[in-house]
């Protein structure tokens, strides 16, 4: 194992340099308290939630920006494509003291999103990028909040942006960089190309630029963080879908990039004692937001593709996998754990079935003209967000 120097943010310094990426409709406060039960000082990034939401108070918003009173650091993925707004936003939230940790999403390959120029597209307008990443950086840093960026590799494998994304950032004084190995156009299919982030490594150091370059892509098991590590000289893991249905993750990953051998996979009887914990977290997370539901109503609802993630790999028959998928309230849920054989084990290369999203390749949806004029630097069009509302943002 090659020798790794500590990734710190916001006056940490985590066990491991690992980090939760932040995604959509899975990383609330809940989701995360249950990583940090398994882990706990790792960075858990928040869910996205869109700059103009924040500004406007958006009460679904509210309820998607809250942290655990004990949670350090307080990281929140903020989306915005207008630099005015999203400095506005971020500026706000420093002020009212509550965030620890920003990180700005230009990797998300929604085509109602990239169509307008915004998510993933941006970083192919790069003073856009710049103006951007400088408004949030400058807006942040009179409260000392560090500021990181995540992007992809570009829009397809002949409109590359990557390196140059991971070196506007580094001039804009972004914290990190975090770099999904995939374009827009791979989406999610095959396989995250870790060269990619070898490669903009080697290119932040070329420019002198010695700011942490963390790698994400499929990561789903322990060993494949030391694997990407050590392949790619980057400075610290950022890990998706590997966590889907298996938060203790994130404690094999403090073992094993400690030096340790990573444990035996865990008992079904173990992932229900989770599933109930993270079932009922989920319920107090979702009971101050409930108006015309209940809290239990929606965390029932929510929960339904986390069942189907923790019990993936395991033998569990499919009449029982249907009665999760379905399930209404707790006590119905806690009856169906109760069923479950707590001794079942997972099968061999239960850890890689892939889960979340897996769907690819795309056509990127562009605005007009947009190819026509690739990296057109003077560029300065403010992709329209609303249209980001409510999307999944990676
Ligand atoms: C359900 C889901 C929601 C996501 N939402 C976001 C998001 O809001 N912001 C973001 O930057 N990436 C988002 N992503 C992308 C992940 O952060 C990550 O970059 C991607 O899954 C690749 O990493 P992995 O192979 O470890 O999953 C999302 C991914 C999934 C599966």
């Amino acid at each position: 194992m090659a020798e790794r120097r500590p990734l710190t943010i916001a006056g940490h310094t985590p066990a491991a340099p690992v980090v939760l990426a932040p995604m959509a409709g899975v990383t609330n406060r809940a989701f995360r308290s249950i990583c940090r039960s398994f882990a706990p000082g790792l960075v858990y990034v928040n869910e996205m939630v869109m700059a103009t939401a924040v500004l406007h108070r958006n009460p679904k918003t509210e309820t998607m920006m809250a942290f655990g009173d004990d949670e350090r650091p307080r990281s929140l993925q903020v989306y915005g494509s207008d630099p005015t707004d999203l400095a506005r936003a971020v500026g706000q939230l420093c002020d009212e003291g509550r965030v620890d940790h920003v990180d700005l999403n230009f990797g998300c390959p929604a085509a109602k999103v990239t169509r307008r120029g915004g998510g993933a597209a941006v970083p192919a307008r790069p003073a856009l990028l710049r103006a951007i990443v400088r408004g949030a950086v400058s807006a942040a840093a009179p409260y000392g909040v560090p500021v990181t960026a995540k992007f992809r590799m570009g829009i397809d494998d002949d409109w590359r942006t990557d390196v140059r994304t991971g070196l506007i950032c580094a001039d804009e004084g972004a914290h990190w960089v975090a770099l999904h190995a995939r374009t827009v156009a791979q989406h999610y299919a095959g396989d995250a190309r870790w060269t990619a982030i070898a490669e903009l490594r080697a290119a932040l150091d070329d420019a002198g630029h010695d700011i942490p370059v963390l790698g994400n892509g499929d990561i789903w098991e322990a060993t494949d963080a030391v694997a990407m590590m050590d392949a790619t000289g980057c400075d610290g893991v950022v890990i998706g879908r590997g966590c889907l249905g298996r938060p203790w993750l994130f404690s094999d990953l403090v073992t094993v990039l400690s030096g340790g051998d990573p444990p035996p996979s865990r008992t079904l009887g173990e992932v229900a004692a989770t599933m109930s914990a993270h079932a009922r977290a989920l319920v107090e997370h979702f009971d101050g937001a409930a108006v015309r539901s209940t809290g239990e109503d929606l965390a029932m609802r929510d929960f339904r593709k986390h069942s189907g993630w923790y019990l993936s790999g395991y033998p569990v028959g499919p009449e029982m996998r249907r009665r999760f998928s379905m399930v209404k309230s707790l006590c119905e849920f806690e009856d169906l754990l109760g069923q479950l054989d707590p001794q079942a084990c997972l099968v061999d290369g239960g850890e890689r079935i892939r889960r979340g999203h897996t769907n690819g390749p795309i056509r990127p949806a562009l605005p007009e003209g947009f190819r026509d004029a690739p990296d057109a630097d003077s560029d300065m069009s403010i992709p329209d967000d609303d249209r980001a509302m409510a999307v999944s943002g990676g």
